[in-house]
């Protein structure tokens, strides 16, 4: 019997540099994508897979996003008074079960695998989902739940992954790749922002993890990788071999939203389909082709 994955750790502690000045002053997970921000969505794909306990990993200045989870009492009384109640309901996922979310700080930025390993009090021995709000996946069935899927088959690890131009194997985690079905497949290596001329592969590692606890174990020996930080693909690739280890090519697609141009795609991706915005939204678009 395999465990059931409840938590998940949403590592949100970057300083969002690519979209200065917008995040001056403002966490760029709270930045929208058409009407939600970014970590609500990351919110209700963990929730749309039976997560219900999340951990946020922050840092200075992203006090916010912990914020845009408590109940706004005096926005929600004047939106009743006014009897706007389509607007009341647009606020409802942003309120969780109470003491659903916790947060960590991560007090230095020393790598995705240094936040995760700042969760370890509230991933105990349980194994747990790691969502990156940046990339946004959109499917079907959420990617979380496709993950899950396969986690509750397999009871080992589980990476959602996507085959990335070769030129840009420098901005991923890279697999080496055993047996391939098309759509699971065995993980024989990982290598974090692989140069295109030394990358095993093409199929990169997008940001939804269902891991086993045992990766902190080597996680605590807090081992500097590429660009000199904690990197949670070397301690992924460290347990290779004990459990299985599948990446799947989920159904859907990613948008990187931590770029610009990825964040203006998904802008158009997520509105055009949406029954008040598509039709505006593809009638403009005609006049900038
Ligand atoms: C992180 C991971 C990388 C993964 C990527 C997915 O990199 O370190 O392995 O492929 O997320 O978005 P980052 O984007 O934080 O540089």
């Amino acid at each position: 019997m395999v465990k059931t994955i409840r938590k998940a750790v949403l590592p949100v502690a970057g300083l969002g540099t690519r979209f200065l000045p917008a995040t001056k002053s403002i966490p760029k997970e709270m930045l929208p994508l058409v009407d939600k921000p970014l970590i609500q969505y990351a919110i209700d794909e963990a929730r749309d897979a039976g997560i219900q306990e999340f951990c946020l990993i922050t840092g200075r200045g992203k006090d916010s996003l912990i914020d845009y989870f408590d109940i706004a009492y005096e926005l929600e009384a004047t939106l009743k008074e006014r009897g706007k109640l389509t607007t009341l309901e647009a606020l409802k996922p942003s309120s969780l079960t109470a003491g659903s979310l916790m947060a960590v700080r991560q007090q230095e930025p020393l790598g995705l695998g240094h936040a995760i390993w700042c969760a370890r009090a509230f991933i105990g021995d349980d194994p747990f989902a790691i969502i990156l709000p940046d990339d946004v996946v959109k499917s079907n069935k959420s990617c979380v739940s496709q993950l899950v899927d396969i986690y509750n088959q397999t009871g080992g690890n589980v990476i959602a992954v996507t085959e990335v131009l070769p030129e840009h194997t420098n901005r991923y985690g890279i697999l080496d790749i055993g047996a391939d079905d098309g759509k699971l497949v065995e993980v024989k290596g990982l290598v974090e922002k692989p140069k295109p001329e030394l990358a095993p592969s093409n199929l990169s590692v997008i940001g939804r993890y269902i891991l086993n606890a045992d990766i902190l174990t080597h996680l605590s020996k807090l081992e500097r990788g590429a660009g000199n930080e904690i990197q949670l693909t070397d301690a992924m690739a460290k347990m290779i071999g004990n459990t299985p280890f599948h990446g799947l090519r989920y159904e859907g697609k990613r948008y990187d939203c931590g770029d610009k141009a990825g964040f203006l795609e998904a802008q158009i991706a997520f509105s055009i389909d949406r029954p008040d915005l598509g039709p505006d939204v593809k009638q403009f678009l005609k006049n900038y082709y």
